[in-house]
């Protein structure tokens, strides 16, 4: 394995009921607080009312941004600092999903840079420090409760830019899995897909002799796969919301790539998938992941051939570790496919005229990927493969 440091500063506050604890939590931050969230759910599920009474029970002044879109945009970053700045803020709170938390991040760490926050996300410019926030997670996915990314996409210019640093960690996360019953179907299908690419992009790594590193990940996905399942034939099965969200944050808080960088070229390449048209994230990952790992069979048959026994369980008996690795591959797509994700472009409506556009974005800062390298023509033949 690679030397590694590992820093996590987020506190996780878990559990049934632990929304009762904001009140607690926020007694150490100043007066002010900017509540941060999405396009209405938290006010359909009464999420909203129970976050309030606490912000009141805290004797908080509130300020609220909402309307945050699934793939936060810039403008609304912006806005988010204005109001920062306007009401003078002391401390953000967001709730939602990634989306929310995302943009958070940027409107945190904008709200205390001299220069424009877009130089910092397109890492021209480099952040210095941001303003606290905390965060209630409604949706198991990103793993943005704990940990330092954003993505946040430029409609002007078309770029969706995934970006971190070292003060977007949230001061605390709360995961309460009630708060998450109300997700809808198909979020809670891409929420369990994201999070397995998550674990695929760590898995996928150049280190070597990695035993343990593997074993988490490998546990992750059958624990999504067993608990996926499930919990989308009864969205209100608690204890499967509650295994599926703690999933979901294990996934990408750094457990799984200590010592091994993982590649994060499919997630690259979906990124400016959705930077041209507007489609869920792990719609777009569900579709291409399975054509990227079958080009990482030519780089290392014998880590999908660990993964298609260990996970997909495919007997490797008699077979090459290619036949073993590609048969693992069929299975994952075929497991996506019944949980109902698309497994076509077309599915999305994209078309062979949008995806040259898209492998330029992709590669803008040229080849991309740590476990082998894309460059623009293997990023478009890939999403050729995928239309
Ligand atoms: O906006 P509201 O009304 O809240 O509705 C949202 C939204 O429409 C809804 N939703 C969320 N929780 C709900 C709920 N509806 C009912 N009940 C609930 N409890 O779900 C929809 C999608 O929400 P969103 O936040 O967009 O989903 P997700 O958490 O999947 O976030 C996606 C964004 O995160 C980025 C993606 O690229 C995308 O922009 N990512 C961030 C990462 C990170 N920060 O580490 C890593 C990921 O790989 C990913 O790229
Ligand atoms: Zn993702």
């Amino acid at each position: 394995m690679d030397a590694f440091v590992f820093r996590n500063p987020t506190k996780l506050i878990f559990g049934q009921d632990q929304t009762n604890a904001l009140a607690e939590e926020l007694t150490s931050f100043g007066k002010n607080v900017l509540l941060v969230y999405g396009g209405g759910s938290i006010k359909a599920n009464g999420l909203y009312d129970r976050v309030i009474e606490q912000l009141n029970r805290a004797d908080k002044t509130v300020i609220e941004l909402a309307g945050v879109e699934p793939n936060p945009r810039l403008t609304t970053v912006r806005k988010g600092i204005e109001l920062i700045h306007e009401h003078h803020i002391d401390f953000i709170l967001a709730v939602g999903g990634g989306s929310v938390i995302d943009a958070t991040k940027a409107i945190a760490v904008g709200a205390k840079h001299d220069g424009d926050i877009w130089n910092v996300i397109t890492k021209k410019e480099t952040a210095q420090s941001a303003m606290p926030f905390g965060t209630i997670l409604t949706l198991a996915a990103t793993g943005s409760e704990m940990n330092a990314g954003s993505v946040i996409t430029n409609w002007e210019t078309q770029q969706k830019v995934g970006w971190s640093s070292p003060s977007s960690y949230p001061t605390f996360s709360i995961l309460d899995p009630i708060n998450t019953v109300s997700a809808p179907r198909d979020h809670t299908m891409y929420g369990i897909i994201d999070m397995m690419t998550h674990v695929l992009e760590a898995y996928f790594h150049p280190a070597e002799h990695t035993p343990l590193q593997d074993r988490i990940c490998e546990s992750i996905l059958q624990t999504v796969m067993e608990a996926g399942p499930e919990l989308l034939e009864d969205l209100t099965n608690l204890d499967q919301r509650e295994t599926i969200l703690y999933s979901g944050t294990m996934a990408l808080n750094g457990i799984t790539q200590m010592g091994a960088r993982g590649d994060w070229g499919t997630h690259n390449l979906e990124h400016a998938v959705s930077a041209v048209s507007d489609i869920p994230h792990a719609g777009g990952l569900a579709i291409l992941f399975p054509h990227w790992m079958r080009k990482s069979v030519d780089v290392n048959p014998a880590r999908g051939a660990q993964l298609a026994v260990r996970v997909f369980g495919v007997d490797g008996s008699g077979k090459t570790d290619r036949e073993t690795a590609l048969e693992g591959i069929d299975r994952l797509a075929s497991f996506w496919a019944k949980l109902g994700a698309p497994t076509r472009l077309a599915d999305y409506e994209i078309g062979a005229d949008q995806i040259e556009q898209m492998a330029g974005i992709a590669a803008a800062n040229g080849p991309f990927g740590n476990y082998f390298k894309m460059d623009e023509t293997t990023a478009y033949d890939l999403l050729k493969k995928a239309l």
